[in-house]
């Protein structure tokens, strides 16, 4: 017979009878799709795994505790023919062929009539690789193209638009402290399908550069905003580009909602009846203080962690936050945007209870190429960020923490 390629098809198998000849591991590799695709499974084998057993027992399958014999595949639609006996794999085979039953064999594929592809799942596609001839088969390789198919569209770095089912609206995604490897697999995927990206400063900004160059890319610090408020004029700007029936992603640093401003978004598409989804990201409260060798919390040291915005000092009218309360407790202060009011901070917690020695560590642009750490104390730390002119964006760790583990190389 001539060699032709094989013919790639999808089987509807739900409530049609499958024979599966053998309960050994290729069963047990093969039966969970099968059973997933609705199939109406019949395994005739005289032994079978613990697994296989497990499928009969659970009755996602019927299990005829027997050898093979002729007339097993007279009403299947598909047989799985994988016995460790060849005689009977080769009668089993010249019964598929007699009444048309297409037959994978885990023996022979040349002897077979059809071939399992490697499989893998993504968003509601199956992917599906088959080598072209019997003689090329090279399972590994098929797996591994499989592998790197549904991988790179998982992650984004495969770009497989949707069309039909596109679904235009914002989606607010936390796009990590600024390593483009730690923002989640969804948020890159959805980065990688937007028409439009409206970006902040802050977050993985390298990622940008990689989006094709259809993408309108938008600075959020760039938008004019004339008589409107900065944040009313990215509001505006996500509504007006989604109304436009265009996929917005709204790019942001850490997590949308850690002092992101992510629920003022997303009301306001609300009221705008624009659909919105939020993907959470890596705040830079945890992962930051973690990049420079500092965890928040330590057994037998700090059982707590506290998150606070050092926007507005201490004394200011506008603050929220008590810092009274936090210089009494033990565990460890996380301070965001807190550079510029260090000082006023520190002398707070002193002057609260804090004693003046604990330890202070400061991260300017953690898990970038340009990340580093000053450590002080809370009696020196208003001089240290002097001294070594420390800018935003920081995380200020406040505790004992900050000493407890080696200080990592800078
Ligand atoms: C407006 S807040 C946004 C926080 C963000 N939503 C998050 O969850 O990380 C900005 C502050 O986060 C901190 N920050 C964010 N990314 C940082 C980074 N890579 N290195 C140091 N600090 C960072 C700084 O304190 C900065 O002033």
């Amino acid at each position: 017979m001539a060699e032709h390629p094989a013919y790639p098809v999808g089987l509807r198998l739900s409530g049609r009878r499958v024979v599966v000849l053998g309960g050994g591991q290729v069963a047990q590799r093969r039966l969970p799709a099968l059973i997933a695709a609705g199939a109406d499974i019949v395994l005739v084998s005289p032994e079978a795994t613990p697994s296989v057993e497990a499928m009969a027992d659970a009755g996602e399958i019927t299990w005829k505790k027997r050898p093979y014999e002729d007339g097993d595949l007279a009403d299947a639609w598909y047989a799985l023919i994988a016995t460790s006996d060849v005689e009977a794999n080769t009668a089993a085979s010249a019964e598929a062929e007699r009444h048309r039953v297409w037959c994978v064999r885990s023996d022979d594929a040349d002897a077979a009539t059809a071939w399992t592809p490697a499989t893998g799942h993504s968003e509601g596609v199956t992917v599906a690789v088959l080598t072209t001839e019997a003689k090329g088969r090279d399972p590994r390789h098929t797996a591994a193209i499989r592998d790197a198919v549904v991988e790179g569209l998982r992650d984004g770095t495969l770009v497989a638009p949707h069309h039909r089912t596109r679904n235009p609206g914002v989606a607010l995604v936390g796009g990590g402290p600024g390593d483009p490897d730690l923002i989640t697999v969804r948020g890159r995927r959805l980065l990688a399908e937007a028409d439009v990206v409206i970006a902040d400063r802050l977050g993985p900004r390298d990622l940008l550069a990689e989006l094709p160059p259809h993408v309108e890319v938008i600075d959020a610090a760039k938008i004019p905003y004339g008589r409107f408020m900065a944040q009313e004029a990215i509001n505006n700007a996500l509504i007006e580009h989604a109304k436009q029936g265009k996929s917005v992603v709204r790019l942001k640093g850490g997590d949308p909602y850690v002092f992101g401003r992510g629920m003022e978004e997303l009301q306001a598409l609300a009221e705008a009846g624009i659909p919105c989804t939020v993907v959470p990201g890596i705040s830079s409260s945890i992962s930051v203080p973690g990049a420079a060798g500092i965890p928040v919390t330590h057994r037998g040291v700090a059982h707590e962690f506290t998150v606070v915005s050092g926007h507005v000092a201490p004394d200011d009218e506008r603050s929220l936050v008590d810092w009274p309360s936090l210089a009494k407790l033990t565990g460890t202060l996380v301070v965001l945007m807190g550079v510029d009011k260090i000082g006023k901070i520190a002398e707070t917690l002193v002057a609260h209870g804090k004693a003046p020695d604990t330890p202070v560590a400061l991260v300017q642009e953690g898990t970038t190429a340009a990340q580093r750490r000053v450590d002080a104390t809370l009696a020196t730390v208003a001089e240290t960020v002097r001294a070594e002119d420390v800018k935003p964006p920081a995380v200020i760790v406040i505790g004992e923490v900050v000493t407890v583990g080696p200080r990592p190389a800078e």
